[in-house]
């Protein structure tokens, strides 16, 4: 796929099919996020493959709105440091948000699904991916082929206005 075709093309996805995905596909996903940019090339993050089914299920009870990754084939949790100072956090924040999109693009450019959890329950997910104590998993993404449809660019996406999004110079 094209990148233009790739950004058109992803969208949160619920449900995914029984496909496998190919080892060297997520291979290809993580390597996204390792070359996403970040404050100070500080590389605040790691990621943890999870493939494991029973693994899935369980890691699917750190938020009630996780629930889809107990479905998908497999997950990434973005592991960042633990911090107390909000400018810290945010720009850890930033920088995981960074690496999410450049792993989602790289799955939508191979056909394959994505969808972004949050995790509420720190304790549960520590304990699931044993995980130091200087380590907090931070979001989850999960990963599958759709089971509706497969991704195609999305002509009208459920977004803001161009124009009213987008200002010119000033507010
Ligand atoms: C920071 C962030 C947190 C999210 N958390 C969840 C979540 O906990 N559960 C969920 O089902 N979707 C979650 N999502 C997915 C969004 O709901 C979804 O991306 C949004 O509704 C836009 O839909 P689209 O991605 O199909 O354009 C999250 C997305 C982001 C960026």
């Amino acid at each position: 796929m094209e990148t233009w075709d790739a950004i058109r093309a992803r969208r949160a996805i619920r449900e995914y099919d029984n496909t496998p995905i190919e080892d060297r596909d997520l291979v290809r996903i993580l390597e996204a996020g390792r070359r996403a940019p970040s404050s100070r090339n500080d590389q605040r993050w790691d990621f943890v493959l999870i493939q494991d089914r029973d693994a899935l299920e369980k890691i699917s009870h750190v938020w009630r709105g996780a629930g889809h990754i107990a479905d998908a084939r497999a997950a990434v949790g973005l592991v960042a440091p633990t911090s107390e100072d909000p400018r810290e956090i945010g720009s850890i924040n930033y920088d995981l948000g960074q690496a999410a999109m450049s792993m989602m693009i790289a799955a939508a450019d191979l056909g394959i699904g994505s969808r972004t959890a949050s995790v509420h329950d720190y304790e549960l997910a520590a304990e699931i991916l044993g995980l130091p104590a200087d380590r907090r998993l931070t979001w989850l993404l999960g990963l599958g082929y759709p089971a509706d449809r497969p991704l195609n660019p999305i002509e009208k996406p459920a977004r803001r206005p161009f124009d009213e999004v987008v200002h010119h110079e000033r507010w």
